[in-house]
């Protein structure tokens, strides 16, 4: 009799993509970084990681499952790849892991799918390499990889300053319901910001914390209404620019009864509050019907940080 093998230990967590629903931009500094002040919301749009112990000196490997799985890297360009090789670095033992992804968040669309990827590897390694570092210290690594990988790793609500990576948790009441057009072809970041620096770059003023107290208080209130106005991106028009055909997007979302459309974060993914889960199904079918995106997704926020299932 041949015994079956032990399956190997393994940990999945889930971590969340989100929204800028608001994103103020200040003038480039010398460290080619922008000062942020951001409303971060998690939505309900999450990627899974799960992390497999491999044999010593094995290394690390990435497979990834979900709609757009082949615009994925496999490699050491992979931001989950990096989580690990980061943490295993930061204590000191050899980076053995095998990575599996299943997306659920839009690729490449300004929602911070590669940043949840990231998050949840440097939680689901802490608990398989049983490193144990709290979550002050897996913050401080997040923000090594990236500016957003520190809100994937909280969730919910936050307000985001310095490169969007110094975090204040956030009241929010209720469930918002949104829907989101993405596009096949993405934009690039660094792209966008430059775009930004070329048409208001020296004269972008200071971003201030007080801007957002009329977004604040739609959240505090639960108000779609008030927050569908309050809505801010100041990377949009630098997006509108590098993508003319978004205006129309924009357009029909608003078009549709959209308490609020906006471009999100980066691009090219456009976001539209919606008053209910059938009006955002409503908005996403006539932007199907009117082939104003590639693919529609219908979600709600705000939702968990990084957790291990
Ligand atoms: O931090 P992250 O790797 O996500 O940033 C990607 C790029 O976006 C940066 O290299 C930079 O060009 C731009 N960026 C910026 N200011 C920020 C965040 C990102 O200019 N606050």
């Amino acid at each position: 009799m041949t015994l079956a093998a032990a399956p190997s230990p393994s940990v999945r967590v889930r971590a969340p993509g989100k929204v800028n629903l608001s994103l103020r931009v200040g003038p480039v500094e010398e460290d080619g970084y922008h000062p942020l002040v951001t409303v971060f919301q998690a939505v309900a749009l999450v990627e899974e990681v799960t992390a497999t112990e491999v044999a010593d000196g094995a290394g690390i490997s990435v497979t990834v499952e979900g709609p757009q799985a082949d615009r994925v890297p496999l490699d050491a360009t992979n931001l989950a790849w990096r989580a690990a090789e980061l943490l295993a670095e930061h204590v000191g033992i050899s980076p053995d892991v095998a990575l599996h992804l299943a997306k659920g968040v839009p690729v490449a669309g300004g929602m911070a799918g590669g940043s949840a990827d990231a998050a949840a590897t440097l939680v689901a390694c802490d608990a398989l390499w049983g490193t144990g570092l709290s979550r002050g210290e897996l913050s401080t690594l997040a923000a090594v990889l990236g500016s957003d990988v520190p809100f994937a790793l909280l969730g919910h609500t936050a307000v985001g300053t310095g490169r969007g990576h110094l975090l204040t948790p956030a009241m929010s009441r209720g469930e918002f319901h949104w829907a989101f057009a993405t596009r096949d072809e993405g934009l690039s970041t660094p792209a966008v910001y430059r775009r930004f620096d070329e048409l208001c770059g020296p004269t972008a003023p200071p971003v201030d914390v007080v801007d957002d107290n009329a977004l604040m208080q739609a959240l505090r209130a639960g108000d779609p209404s008030a927050l569908g106005a309050a809505l801010h991106n100041d990377l949009e028009p630098a997006a509108l620019d590098l993508r003319p055909e978004l205006e129309r997007t924009l357009e029909i979302a608003r078009n549709g009864g959209a308490l609020g459309a906006m471009v999100s974060g980066s691009g090219p993914t456009v976001a539209a509050l919606a008053r209910s889960r059938q009006h955002a199904l409503a908005i996403a079918a006539t932007w199907t019907a009117e082939d104003a995106a590639d693919s529609v997704w219908c979600t709600t926020a705000p939702a968990a940080g990084a957790r291990v299932l």
